[in-house]
């Protein structure tokens, strides 16, 4: 029989407390998780915030128990995909989190290491990679994707049937419209209404968004 997991949020910044305080939400509806600390390169990241726990390692010098799960905690995609290699390298497994005010059709699938905030909706037959966040209120209609590492931020929209390739981010209040898609690495300004395909590495801004190719894909993803 599996023993209690230890969950261990990566990332001690500001989202990796607002996480925390979703795990706290989560703990009395699972009853075989308790919290296990934060990993990160700076010891004293919760120095102002000593309630919330407390630091017990780094990414870097992390080595994986068996009832560890992890969750990283960490908004930038490229910074996600490179930690969450580090950890898979060393053998680490994920978890996913969601939060018990996010609405999840029963149709949808959902990643591993993938993190639903509170509010947030996925529709049904909708596909969220692993890695993906999906921060409050944020929604994601019926049958659209995410692909890995993708960043939804507050309120960002992704409308039916459009899909967002690896690692793409999306500002506050950014709206992809019905069908379209979103090329890896890109960028959507806070406020962005996206209404035709994009090109990977682009960064669109506007209502409605003009974009440009301006981002390479991580240098290690051609390793
Ligand atoms: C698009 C974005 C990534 C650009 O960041 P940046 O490269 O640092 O850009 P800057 O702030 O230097 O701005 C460059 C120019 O773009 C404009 N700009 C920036 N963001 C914009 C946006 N969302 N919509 C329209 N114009 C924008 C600026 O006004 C500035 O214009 P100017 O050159 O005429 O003065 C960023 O502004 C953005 O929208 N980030 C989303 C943040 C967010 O939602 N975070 C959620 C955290 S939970």
């Amino acid at each position: 029989m599996a023993g209690i997991l230890n969950i261990l949020i990566v990332g001690a910044g500001g989202f990796g407390r607002e996480v925390y305080q979703y795990l706290t939400d989560m703990l009395p509806l699972q009853p075989s998780w308790k919290f296990g600390g934060f990993l990160d390169r700076n010891p004293d990241a919760l120095r102002s915030y000593p309630v919330t726990g407390s630091v017990v390692g780094s990414p870097e010098n992390y080595m994986p128990k068996s009832d560890d799960r992890i969750v990283i905690a960490i908004g930038e995609p490229a910074i996600r995909r490179k930690t969450a290699i580090l950890l898979a390298g060393k053998g680490a497994e994920f978890t996913t989190i969601v939060h018990p005010s996010a609405y999840v059709s029963n149709t949808a699938t959902i990643g591993d290491g993938v993190v639903i905030c509170p509010f947030a909706f996925v529709g049904p037959d909708s596909n969220i990679g692993a890695h993906s966040i999906l921060n409050t209120y944020a929604s994601v209609g019926h049958d659209g994707t995410t692909g890995e590492f993708v960043v939804l931020s507050p309120y960002a929209v992704i409308n039916g049937n459009a899909s967002l390739s690896d690692g793409v981010f999306m500002g506050t209040h950014a709206t992809v419209v019905p069908g379209k898609t979103i090329g890896a690495w890109s960028k959507i300004g806070a406020g962005a209404v996206v209404t035709r395909t994009l090109e990977p590495g682009s960064l669109a801004l506007g209502n409605p968004a003009t974009s440009r190719v301006l981002y390479a894909k991580p240098a290690e993803e051609n390793s």
